[in-house]
């Protein structure tokens, strides 16, 4: 293990955690203004999960469409539990931002008069997703980091940051280990920013990373801060059977229809209009409703089909090209020929560290902030999605706040944030917990652990929740960190130590679901992405509210409810 001694203490104006989309939007502002910058990543950039991001970005670029009608539908979408004003600034620069992007070089799908192709996506009223085939977020992805690799970031990739520098209400940067060789160093800031992305890793079926176990968010709770709105976990309705690979909703949007074992195209019976391209929470429930009454298809009837037989083949070759590689490679079917299977799979996360409009972390329900903090992209909650995301907002809102926190960086470096120096000692959490894991001889094994996390996760506070179902995971999740105490590891090196990583990542996972279990017994109603059996209803009148949860030192939670930023939308009956 290392002495403090070893410690070596970098100096930046800034540094950033996570180097997808969000993260290289802010670095590369920062930049860009000559602040000195560090990006701290577990892959390297280009390997973020941004990149998965297949269907599309949103922005009113169609003759029939408008910001207003784009904040309508985002609103509405979120069960109208959006803060209303940062949805009208994500929608109202949503056209510029894909302008920017197109200067930086991103390469999009055209349409037959030249201009950017857009295509439907679920719960909008408008074809609005602009689009590069089904690598949307790949290209946008790439296309950012040559950029910001251009201005001149410093990428600290297969690092590893275990601790935030918070002491009196001010971050002064993180702890992080190089993963190589498990050294730590201190990346002392006058401005650090979150953008670690999602931790749908939690869940047994979904559609993330590996690398997304949403570290950051019980780091920033383990200094007793805030989680906002963590029990609004998005389902994604097309998951490949089995897997939850992620079958893009551009498969809806192009035209395709779904299908239940006997035949019938079942979304006439739960959103007559919309039908397919209803809203995402409307579409996942009412796959895992046939599923549940035995017309699901596949050995285990624990999917629905998805057809797409009877578009132009060329649609399919020149707009999913990479979807139906997918449906090939993992279940050997070709949607030219046959339907594939899906089903819902855990997607995305609606909640995270809260954050002013600016993206500035706030340190209670009040409002208050952190000094020196800042998040963006999904590992924050700005709230613009409030308790249902629209398809191809995320990355929208990932490239627009994240090049907002940037700016809102620079602003703060130019107008004369101090760097309050580090020592060695601020290293001593991370190192205690590494070498804590490292020197653990128990009995229990981290994937089977993490395994049960996941299944848990899944059975009891998924797509349907109840009170019995929800007490039940908070239960085992209690009993997990328990026998988490008692883990071993077999790996002892420091080089590489993935046994390590895993056990690190392990610990988050099961703090951050207890926010999102405790969340969900506490929230009463259905609302969006959170459906309780025994709430069945919205209800305004109690919970038009958002959840800031904080946890002790003994993993106990306590909710706080905090406002919801009204605008110009009043809340309605939610239909599609
Ligand atoms: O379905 C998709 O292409 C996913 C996009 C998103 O989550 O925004």
């Amino acid at each position: 293990m290392s002495k403090n001694s070893d410690i070596k203490i970098y100096e930046y104006d800034a540094v950033i955690v996570g180097a997808g989309l969000a993260g290289l939007a802010a670095a590369k502002e920062l930049t860009e203004a000559g602040k000195k910058t560090a990006v701290i990543t577990k892959l390297h950039p280009l390997r973020s999960h941004s990149g998965a991001a297949q269907g599309g970005i949103n922005a009113a670029l169609g003759k029939e469409d408008s910001t207003e009608l784009h904040e309508f539908d985002t609103v509405k979408g979120s069960d109208y539990l959006a803060d209303q004003d940062c949805v009208e600034l994500m929608c109202s620069k949503a056209p510029e931002t894909i302008r920017w992007a197109e200067r930086m070089g991103a390469v999009f799908s055209r349409d037959e008069e030249g201009d950017i192709a857009i295509r439907p996506f679920g719960g909008q009223s408008k074809p609005r997703a602009c689009y590069a085939k089904d690598r949307t977020g790949l290209t946008l992805l790439q296309t950012i980091y040559e950029q910001a690799d251009r201005a001149g970031i410093e990428v600290f990739d297969e690092w590893y940051a275990g601790d935030l520098l918070y002491k009196d209400g001010k971050v002064s940067g993180v702890a992080a280990y190089n993963i190589k060789d498990s050294k730590p160093a201190i990346f002392n800031a006058k401005v650090t920013m979150f953008a670690t992305g999602g931790h749908a890793r939690a869940y047994r079926f979904n559609s993330n990373a590996h690398a997304n176990t949403g570290d950051s968010l019980s780091i920033v709770a383990r200094h007793g801060l805030p989680l906002e709105d963590m029990e609004f976990v998005q389902f994604h309705p097309s998951g490949l059977g089995g897997s939850g690979v992620l079958i893009s909703e551009a498969a809806r949007g192009e035209g395709g229809r779904l299908y239940n074992s006997e035949g019938e195209r079942f979304m006439t019976k739960y959103a007559p209009n919309a039908m397919e391209l209803a809203s995402r929470d409307v579409v996942s429930r009412a796959i895992m409703e046939e599923v549940r009454q035995g017309r699901g298809v596949g050995k285990d009837g624990q999917s629905v089909n998805i057809d797409l037989t009877h578009l132009d083949p060329e649609i399919i070759l020149t707009r999913l090209p990479e979807l139906r590689e997918l449906a090939i490679a993992f279940q050997g079917q070709d949607m030219l020929k046959e339907p594939i299977h899906i089903s819902a799979t855990a997607h995305y996360s609606m909640g995270g560290i809260p954050t002013n409009i600016n993206c500035q972390v706030q340190k209670n329900v009040a409002g208050d902030l952190v000094e020196g903090f800042y998040a963006a992209g999904e590992c924050s909650c700005v709230s613009v999605h409030g308790a249902n995301r629209l398809g191809a907002n995320s990355v929208l809102e990932a490239l627009l706040f994240g090049r907002h926190a940037g700016e809102n960086m620079v602003k703060a470096l130019e107008e004369g944030i101090e760097l309050r120096p580090a020592t060695a000692a601020d290293a001593e959490t991370m190192l205690a917990e590494m070498n804590k894991i490292k020197t653990s001889n128990g009995s229990e094994s981290v994937p089977k652990l993490r395994e049960e996390l996941q299944i848990g996760m899944t059975a009891d506070a998924g797509v349907f929740r109840s009170k019995e179902s929800l007490e039940r995971q908070l239960k085992l999740i209690d009993e997990l960190l328990v026998r988490f105490n008692n883990i071993r590891i077999d790996d002892k090196s420091n080089t590489f130590n993935t046994d390590l990583q895993e056990a690190i990542e392990l610990g988050h996972m099961l703090e951050f679901s207890k926010f999102i279990v405790v969340g969900a017994l506490k929230r009463e109603e259905s609302r969006g992405g959170h459906y309780r059996e025994d709430f069945p209803e919205r209800n305004d009148e109690k919970f038009m509210v958002h959840t800031y949860a904080t946890m002790d030192k003994e993993h106990n939670i306590s909710i706080e409810w905090g406002k919801v930023t009204p605008g110009k939308f009043e809340p309605m009956e939610r239909k599609y």
